[in-house]
């Protein structure tokens, strides 16, 4: 491996990475008052609670960096001081998801939030794509197939819109009740993946690959059906997976029998991710270290998780090959 301290996180909440700095940012550029001016508190305020016992509470924390981004200038700065500040923690290559529908309380539409998150992806310095997130909820259907036609209209190749997701409260909203969303990406073949056994079961899983998802959101929960995971390996479908958003949303309760490398054992297609490293307090390198450390993750596994995150990655056969090339050892390529 050229260099061990380079990654790419497919699976990056825009909401989940806004840190102090970022926060303080954007509330300058746009005059907002923050809730509090003392670094600690905003600290706790953009943190997941110390009582966080599941994704119900995590997600919680949310409403603090959405409200910074509610128009184009600050979801635009936003897109750019993340991505930017990725490349700081080592990450070449990211896939940043955000939805659209949630940066509307200001006035602007979807299509003014998906053309200001593009305007900051060409700004940033680090080579990436964007996910539209659809979001799970009571009355969420309009909002997702519109988000849909947008994919649909900016989707690229690389550089851009790559692909949809499906985020929210999995263990109230079922995944098979995105069933007809999912059929029309698959006609219009926007590609997708699907948080999916995170806060829900085997079930779930199986639904997102009925669909037709190319990557699963997580997954870590595909260990609860023997025959799912059997399908899960057959298939090839990538496992995003993010050990420390598991622990604080309790998707899994003993961490000590944390699957991911079973799953890499077993030949599941698993990437290394952080899901919303700011809320979390985490980056890219802690999760490979935490994977080291407490995990006994080895040299050759943490390439493989590599390989995997290359080839899984929503871009272009030639970003990918740039990617290897800098990530892996050349006779990687061909293997
Ligand atoms: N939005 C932000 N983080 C999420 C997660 N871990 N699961 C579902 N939706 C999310
Ligand atoms: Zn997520």
């Amino acid at each position: 491996m050229s260099n061990n301290r380079e990654y790419i996180d497919l699976h990056l909440h825009l909401d989940g990475a806004i840190t102090v700095e970022i926060a303080k940012e954007l509330a300058r550029l746009q005059e907002i008052t923050l809730p509090t001016e003392d670094d600690d508190e905003l600290q706790t305020l953009l943190s997941v609670p110390k009582d966080c016992t599941s994704l119900n509470d995590f997600l919680s924390c949310f409403a603090l960096p959405d409200s910074l981004m509610q128009t184009e200038e600050g979801l635009r700065e936003a897109v750019r001081l993340v991505m930017d500040n990725a490349i700081s923690q080592g990450v070449i290559y990211a896939e940043v998801r955000f939805a659209p529908q949630l940066h509307t309380d200001k006035g602007m539409s979807q299509e003014q939030a998906v053309l200001a998150a593009l305007d900051g992806l060409k700004q940033s310095k680090l080579k990436g794509n964007l996910i539209l997130c659809c979001m799970r909820g009571e009355n969420t259907m309009d909002a997702n197939l519109e988000t849909l036609e947008l994919a649909k209209k900016y989707l690229v190749e690389d550089g851009g819109v790559v692909a949809i997701d499906l985020a929210g409260a999995e263990a109230l909203f079922p995944t098979k009740d995105y069933r007809d969303l999912f059929i029309r990406a698959r006609e219009y073949g926007v590609p997708f993946t699907i948080h999916a056994g995170e806060a829900d079961g085997a079930d779930s899983i199986r639904a997102a690959l009925g669909f037709g998802a190319s990557r699963i959101g997580h997954g870590v929960r595909s260990y609860e059906d023997a025959a799912l995971m059997q399908l899960v390996i057959e298939r090839g479908v990538p496992l995003e997976m993010c050990p420390t958003s598991n622990r604080q949303t309790h998707a899994v309760e003993n961490m000590d029998d944390y699957p991911l490398i079973d799953y890499l054992e077993k030949g599941i297609k698993v990437t290394l991710n952080t899901d919303d490293p700011a809320i979390e307090g985490t980056t890219l390198s802690e999760e490979f270290r935490y994977m080291e450390e407490t995990f006994g993750l080895t040299r050759e596994q943490k390439k493989l998780l590599l390989k995997n995150a290359v080839e899984a990655a929503f871009t272009s056969e030639s970003v990918k090959s740039e990617l290897r090339k800098r990530l892996l050892c050349e006779s990687m390529e061909t293997q």
